[in-house]
């Protein structure tokens, strides 16, 4: 079953400039760098996402939003416990992150 895993980051105000630039590109690019542990193929379905740019007063104070789909649980287990790309994000961003919310959900099951 498809899943859903929304990403949402406040970077820190001391990050650098070119911080925001980095986190987003970074995110977007681990949908080609993330390869199946056993055929080395791809197994992001999608991911979508940005610098906030909402109207609305209601960010919480957010500043990038993330969408990446997975084809199963297994994909979305093996991205977040032991992707070495993943990791390595991780670790980039690490110390320019004030806040991380992660929802994740399965369309249709509530
Ligand atoms: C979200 O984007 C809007 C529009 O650019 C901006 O006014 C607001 O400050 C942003 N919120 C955060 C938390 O960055």
């Amino acid at each position: 079953m498809t899943i859903v895993h929304i990403v949402l980051f406040q970077l820190k105000s001391t990050a650098d400039a070119t911080a925001a630039d980095d986190i987003t590109k970074y995110m977007l690019a681990l949908r080609d760098q993330c390869v199946h542990p056993d055929t080395g193929v791809p197994y992001i379905k999608s991911t979508i996402g940005g610098l906030n740019n909402s109207k609305e007063p209601l960010s919480g104070g957010l500043t990038h939003a993330f969408v990446v789909e997975f084809e199963n649980e297994q994909d979305r287990d093996y991205y977040v416990k032991e992707d070495p790309h993943h990791k390595a994000f991780k670790a980039s961003i690490n110390g320019k992150i004030e806040k991380v919310v992660v929802v994740d959900f399965t369309p249709g099951v509530f």
